[in-house]
């Protein structure tokens, strides 16, 4: 599958972890760069996994916000199917307009969580997100790693589902990142989310920027 001139950058992590603010200011330092972020109809906006679509957004309901507890493969396929439809309906057109974009978790979320959490195999879990996936991966995964206690710690208001299944699980979450990230030492960098948040934003732009810069240099 051929690919725009785009970018993509997605920021990873445990559940508390600081992710989605991080993925916020990234957006913000990129567009103040002067750069094409977000979807052309969003300027500036972060894309969420597994949302991000009206298909997608309904399957995150069924996984987070449902009373039911769906069989572990069936919370894979259900997130690898919101995700075949941001890559078709979001992700490849808008990186065919050569849009960066900045996405708060893709694809190893499934690794670490449904993956390795969850017991299914990294392999195999990438194995069903493969299809939807159409040769996708990001330019950059940016891994922001912090303790599990401390990142439990930080989480605010009622848990979602998937939040709700504590330190242990958590704790597994963490362990699968770290597989991910020997899994894929081109794309994956690991980033200490433990410092005050404008160091750590100012270590991601760094390393979105030479990312960005260094694709640049491979335009034809
Ligand atoms: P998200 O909304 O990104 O949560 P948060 O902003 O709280 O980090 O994701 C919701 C939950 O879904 C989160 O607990 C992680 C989980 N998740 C998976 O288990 N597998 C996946 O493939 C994805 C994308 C998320």
């Amino acid at each position: 599958m051929r690919r725009g001139a785009g970018i993509l950058i997605s920021l990873e992590g445990c559940d508390g972890c600081g992710k989605s603010t991080q993925a916020r200011l990234l957006c913000e330092r990129l567009l103040a760069a002067g750069l094409p972020v977000g979807p052309a109809g969003a300027p500036g906006a972060v894309v969420r996994e597994p949302g991000g679509t009206a298909v997608g957004e309904r399957i995150r309901d069924v996984l987070l916000h449902g009373t039911d507890h769906p069989e572990p493969w069936t919370e894979a396929l259900l997130y690898a199917a919101a995700r075949a439809e941001l890559v078709a309906r979001v992700l490849l057109p808008e990186l065919e307009r050569g849009r960066v974009l900045v996405l708060d978790r893709f694809v190893d979320s499934s690794l670490a969580y449904q993956g390795h959490a969850r017991a299914l195999g990294l392999a195999e879990v990438l194995a069903v997100n493969e299809p939807g996936l159409c040769g996708l991966l990001p330019d950059l995964t940016v891994l922001l790693a912090l303790d599990p206690v401390v990142c439990m710690g930080r989480l605010a208001g009622s848990p979602d589902r998937i939040e709700g299944q504590g330190l242990a699980f958590q704790r597994r979450v963490a362990e699968g990142y770290e597989l991910v990230a020997r899994r894929f030492p081109e794309r994956v960098r690991v980033v200490d989310g433990g410092r005050a948040s404008g160091e750590v934003a100012r270590e991601i732009a760094e390393l979105a920027l030479a990312t960005i810069e260094s694709r640049a240099g491979r335009q034809p």
